[in-house]
């Protein structure tokens, strides 16, 4: 299957930085909980996969200690400085390639890197592979299937189920199911993982506040590809826009689904 580009590829430095930081500002005290439910502790060997901003491979950096140590690798590492993090290494590279012996890592992590791939059974195989036997695996996904306006504007809520229209064609027409989030648990039990344990998170947003905020900037910097569904047009991305900051309007932007468990010790 050809690799596509990652959809924010393009965009601009301090506008995806800020997005980033945006998605770990209100994702990352889910994501902590579920690492330390793992089992997380000094010495471990971590796999970060899509770092991002870098937020939860320097925290679990900190948690690992000097006896542990945590790999990260990104398409775009533009954002990853590791300077002063004995304990971290950073790879430029599409984690499929990623040149690691399999069997290296106590705990692999991503959140929203799969949903972004669309033959990510090959991606799971691969972090699979470098997990050692007995080693957790933890996955966030999105499911957007969730996503509506609940109170707002009526031409803004219009324009937010167009809006979500449109991503829902946007990851299709690249070979993607997006309520991916949903499906992970049934794939991992297929492929013969252990001690499950299955979160679905579907924040209630309100305009201006966290999720909401993470939904405009993407909107603002996918408009372009929306627009090319034909589901939506650039008026619809305004006043999606002018919904996710309005105060009085609530939606559900997506789910996010988490799955912790372990790989078999035979
Ligand atoms: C939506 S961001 C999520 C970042 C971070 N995991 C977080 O939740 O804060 C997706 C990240 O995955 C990276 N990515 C996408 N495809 C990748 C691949 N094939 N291999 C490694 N990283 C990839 C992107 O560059 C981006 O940093």
């Amino acid at each position: 299957m050809p690799e596509l580009k990652y959809i924010f590829n393009d965009s601009e430095h301090s506008r995806e930085l800020e997005r980033l930081r945006a998605i770990e500002e209100v994702f990352d005290p889910a994501s902590r909980k579920r690492l330390l439910a793992a089992g997380l502790s000094t010495g471990w060997q971590c796999l970060e996969v899509g770092a991002g901003a870098g937020s939860i491979m320097r925290w679990m950096a900190d948690v690992v200690g000097e006896s542990g140590r945590v790999t990260a690798v990104d398409t775009d590492t533009r954002f990853l400085e590791s300077a002063g993090l004995s304990n971290v290494e950073v790879f430029n590279a599409d984690v499929r390639h990623l040149d690691i012996e399999n069997g290296t890592f106590d705990l692999v992590h991503s959140r929203y890197v799969l949903i972004h791939i669309a033959d990510f059974d090959v991606v799971l195989q691969k972090m699979l592979g470098l997990l050692k036997p007995g080693g957790w695996i933890v996955i966030e996904e999105p499911d957007f299937s969730t996503a509506r306006a609940i109170v707002g504007d009526k031409a803004e809520c219009e324009s937010v189920t167009r809006l979500n229209q449109a991503i829902f064609q946007m990851f299709a027409n690249r070979g993607i199911d997006c309520s991916l989030g949903v499906r992970l648990p049934s794939i991992f039990q297929k492929l013969g993982l252990q001690e499950f344990f299955v979160e679905n998170d579907v924040p209630l947003s309100k305009g201006g506040s966290g999720v909401a905020r993470v939904m405009r900037m993407s909107a603002e910097q996918l408009a372009e590809k929306y627009v090319a569904t034909g589901k939506v047009s650039y008026e619809d991305i305004q006043r999606y826009s002018a919904f996710s900051e309005s105060p009085d309007s609530w939606a559900v932007y997506y789910s996010t689904v988490g799955v912790i468990c372990r790989k078999g010790t035979i």
